[in-house]
């Protein structure tokens, strides 16, 4: 009898992790993250991440957490570091040992990989070096001034210090992850941490299918549906078999704000309005998304349709079953592809005919060791040279 309740009571507990587990929340003492005064005889407890890293660690924060983004996600030289107990995924690092699937904001500062460029990434804030190459400008961005450095615009940031910066937050109307509710859309315009309220202790992992809210969305980041590979290698893109899944769809939006386009505002903010991923990037990068007809006219967008010819490389397109295409039939962490359906396990295969093109199959999201935070070295990709990987992952003929 003993033994059948044992045996009920292991598969009971192992439930959570087939599927959108729920409960994948944080572990550990309060102590280990919080702090209720920022003051323990007499001094500041808020102190993760002053390590000698750019970014400051002063408190008091918001929720009363001992660090900002980056005192907790940029700690150390690992890629995963552990709090107490809860593992933190790192996003600023030297690991030898490689990045996690987001990429790693050191390559921007030279603290990893071949030498400081603003060109191999986002510049966020905490980074405290504006991009001086794109100062205030989002490459692809074309939907007038709201999006730029204007008064109210994306790159027009208040950061912690409440100072008004030119450049990505992590979070909020101005960043990538949480809430991104712009103030001048009636939206609340918070920043950081305080656009991440009641996320992480509500994170769930694996299958996201519904994506309605921002902890039961791909990575926190608002209605991305997705799969986080929760398993042995987690928050990796490690190879074939152990990799997010990403969400695509089979033809991008129209964007704008007339009739027959697509608003990227929404109920929850600006968020990816196809739940794609390559959709979310297309909230700031319109221009290199969209089908082409919205705003910006002719000229914006990858062409008037998802056939060839197109203007600029296509995504949330599907991968043809048919000449080169059709030979891309093992996952290659070199250029992976997103599924039209969220998958409830990882997979090793690609389906041509089915499987999509997204911005990640050739970029980081975070930075990469190369320009255009590219995943591969560009001037490799040399056709007739007998060249693999990157481009020739799906051009499997031009090598
Ligand atoms: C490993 C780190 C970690 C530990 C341990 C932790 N928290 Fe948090 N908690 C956070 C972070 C980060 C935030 C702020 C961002 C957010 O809300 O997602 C937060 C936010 C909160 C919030 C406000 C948002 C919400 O979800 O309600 C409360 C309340 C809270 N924590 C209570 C606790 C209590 C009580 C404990 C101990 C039983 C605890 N936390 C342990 C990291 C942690
Ligand atoms: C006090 C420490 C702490 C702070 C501050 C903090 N985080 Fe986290 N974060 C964590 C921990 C711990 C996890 C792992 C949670 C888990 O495994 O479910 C995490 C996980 C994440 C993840 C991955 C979620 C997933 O799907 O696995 C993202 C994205 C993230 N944090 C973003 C942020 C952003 C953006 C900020 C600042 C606005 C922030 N965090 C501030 C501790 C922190
Ligand atoms: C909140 C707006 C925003 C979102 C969302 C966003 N980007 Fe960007 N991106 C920017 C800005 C601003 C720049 C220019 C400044 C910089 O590079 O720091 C930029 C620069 C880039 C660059 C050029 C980097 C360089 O320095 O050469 C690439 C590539 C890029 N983004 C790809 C992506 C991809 C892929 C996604 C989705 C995973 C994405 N972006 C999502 C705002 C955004
Ligand atoms: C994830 C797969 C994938 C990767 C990686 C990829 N492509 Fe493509 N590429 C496609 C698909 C799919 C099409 C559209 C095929 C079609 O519908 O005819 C395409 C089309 C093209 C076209 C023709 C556009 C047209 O008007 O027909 C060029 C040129 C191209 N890709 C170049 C590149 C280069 C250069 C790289 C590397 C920087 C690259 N691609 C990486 C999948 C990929
Ligand atoms: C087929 C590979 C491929 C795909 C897919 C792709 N890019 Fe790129 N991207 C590149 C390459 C290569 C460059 C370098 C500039 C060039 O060749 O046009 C680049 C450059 C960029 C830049 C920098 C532009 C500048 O002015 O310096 C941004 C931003 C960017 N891509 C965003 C995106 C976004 C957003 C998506 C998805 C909507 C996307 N890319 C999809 C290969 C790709």
């Amino acid at each position: 009898m003993k033994k059948i309740v044992l045996v009920i009571l292991i598969a009971l507990s192992l439930i959570p992790f087939i599927r959108g587990n729920p409960d994948a929340k944080i572990t550990g003492p309060c102590v280990n993250c919080h702090t209720m005064h920022d003051s323990q005889g007499n001094t500041g407890m808020a102190t993760y991440g002053a390590d000698g890293k750019p970014w400051k660690s002063i408190g008091p924060n918001p929720m009363l957490v001992r660090g900002g983004c980056m005192g907790c996600h940029g700690i150390g030289t690992a890629k995963i570091v552990n709090i107490g107990g809860s593992d933190v995924p790192q996003v600023y690092h030297s690991d030898a040992s490689g990045d996690l699937a987001g990429g790693n904001f050191a390559y921007i500062l030279g603290a990893k990989g071949s030498g400081a460029s603003d060109r191999k990434g986002h510049n966020i804030d905490d980074l405290g070096k504006p991009d001086a190459v794109m100062a205030g400008i989002i490459p692809g961005g074309f939907l007038g001034s709201f999006h730029t450095k204007t008064s109210g615009g994306i790159l027009d940031s208040t950061n912690g210090d409440g100072a008004t910066i030119p450049t990505l937050t992590c979070a909020g109307e101005n960043g990538c992850h949480g809430v991104r509710s712009p103030a001048g859309f009636g939206g609340s315009g918070l920043v950081n941490l305080a656009a991440m309220k009641g996320t992480h202790h509500q994170n769930a992992s694996g299958q996201l299918d519904a994506a309605d809210k921002v902890s039961n969305s791909y990575r926190f980041l608002t209605g991305v549906k997705g799969f986080e590979n929760d398993g042995t290698y987690k928050w990796q893109n490690k190879d074939a078999s152990n990799h997010n899944e990403y969400f695509g769809t089979t033809t991008p939006p129209k964007y704008g704000c007339a009739g027959g386009t697509v608003n990227c505002h929404g109920a929850n903010g600006v968020q990816s309005q196809n739940n794609s991923i390559s959709g979310f990037c297309g909230t700031c990068h319109g221009n290199f998304h969209t089908l082409s007809g919205g705003t910006g006219g002719s000229a914006a967008g990858i062409g008037s349709t998802t056939n060839s010819p197109f203007q600029r490389h296509p995504t949330d397109v599907v991968l043809p079953n048919k000449t080169e295409y059709a030979a891309y039939t093992s996952f290659s962490v070199q250029a992976p592809v997103a599924r039209q359906a969220v998958p409830a396990a990882m997979s090793a295969a690609v389906a041509p005919g089915s499987d999509v093109v997204m911005c990640l199959s050739c970029h980081m999201a975070h930075a990469s060791d190369y320009p255009s935070m590219l995943r591969w070295d560009y001037t490799a990709m040399v056709a007739g040279g007998g060249g693999s990987g990157g481009c020739f992952t799906c051009h499997t003929t031009k090598n």
